[in-house]
């Protein structure tokens, strides 16, 4: 079966647990709004239900969340054209997702390489819903009949468990009724490394803030960040096989990439034999002219939390136009009897 049957629909979500990393603006942000445009119908949600697998205060749940739709709206999502809410005041995501649960495998579960990452030791303690999260990830696609899901490297494997969920529902009930989402995961910066260590991603969670730059750091805090970012002593090479077995060096030059819109390849060219004393201060420029202005408004925006609540409500209501009908349909497939 093909997605060709299904209307172009673009589906993406960032979990509110904690602050926006430059990681999340490259491998995300910035790929939604550019998705925005005539080919698609986009969705974007600020997924607080995937949040909560993990604890979170909330009243920092709360802001976090509407810090997601700030910093959206400051990046140049468009709510007229876009539809922007949050995943809790669309209940059909909960209840799509209990249906995904009983489709998933526990083996398809137990393969998921970011639970084990997350759980580490601790599988017997970490919560339940952090195990069946894929499932409900699938149900947030599938309940759009999404065909494309604009992610950072890292979701790669939960779209295509996605697939699985979509490919399983339509086997068992002898229909083509879900689509089969294609992963879009594209351009020089779909996974940011931490400015620490070159093998571990970058995230909003990890020990150090030096590891990541935040969505609202400050001008100095940003060429601080960059100006320790550690690296190797040789200068930038000429060509990107030079950057073989040097992950920190690759990863500032994918940031560059990402940040100036050109491609790495061009990057290098640019600084062919430069060395760190001139690379690191114009990524730093480079992340301040990009990053301030976003920062900005996004502190503009949070100064009228009721608008930002305004916002999401109405595409909460427009999502749910979309989703109540496909949601009936699931049912109805199932065989639940709906009598009222
Ligand atoms: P999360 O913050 O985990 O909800 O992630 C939201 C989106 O940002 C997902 O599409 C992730 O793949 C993307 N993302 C998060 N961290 C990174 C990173 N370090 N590099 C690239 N994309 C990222
Ligand atoms: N699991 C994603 C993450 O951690 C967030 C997410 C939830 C998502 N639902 C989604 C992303 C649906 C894309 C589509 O980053």
């Amino acid at each position: 079966m093909t997605a060709a049957k299904f209307t172009p629909r673009v589906f993406s979500g960032i979990k509110p647990s904690g602050g926006l990393t430059l990681g999340n603006y490259l491998g995300a942000i910035k790929r939604w709004v550019d998705m925005q445009g005539d080919a698609f119908e986009t969705i974007y949600c600020a997924v607080d239900l995937h949040a909560i697998t993990v604890w979170q205060d909330p009243a920092e749940l709360r802001n976090s969340t509407r810090e997601i739709a700030a910093a959206l709206i400051a990046s140049g999502i468009d709510t007229e054209r876009s539809i922007l809410f949050n995943q809790s005041q669309v209940p059909a995501h909960a209840e799509l997702s209990w249906i995904f649960n009983c489709v998933a495998r526990v083996g398809w579960m137990n393969r998921m390489t970011q639970f084990k990452d997350k759980a580490g030791k601790n599988t017997e303690k970490v919560s339940l819903g952090l195990y069946a999260y894929p499932a409900l990830m699938a149900a947030d696609i599938l309940l759009y009949h999404a065909t494309h899901v604009p992610v950072g490297e890292d979701q790669k494997q939960h779209v295509e468990l996605t697939r699985d969920i979509a490919a399983k529902f339509n086997n068992d009930f002898k229909t083509e009724f879900f689509p089969l989402t294609t992963p879009v995961i594209e351009g020089p910066a779909t996974r940011v490394m931490n400015l620490r260590d070159g093998s571990k991603k970058m995230s909003k969670s990890g020990q150090s803030d030096m590891e990541r730059i935040n969505m609202t750091d400050d001008a100095d805090t940003i060429a601080k960040k960059f100006r320790k970012a550690r690296t190797d002593p040789e200068p930038l090479p000429e060509t990107l096989d030079g950057l073989k077995g040097r992950p920190e060096a690759r990863n500032l030059v994918d940031i560059y990439a990402g940040l100036s819109g050109k491609t790495s390849e061009q990057v290098i060219t640019e600084f062919a034999g430069a060395g760190w004393g001139r690379f690191k201060p114009a990524l730093a420029d480079l992340a301040v002219d990009k990053l301030a202005p976003i920062s900005t408004e996004m502190s503009r925006l949070m100064a009228d939390p009721a608008e930002i609540d305004r916002i999401m409500g109405r595409g909460a209501e427009r999502a749910e136009e979309i989703a109540q009908p496909i949601l009936k349909k699931t049912y109805d497939i199932v065989g639940l009897l709906r009598s009222r």
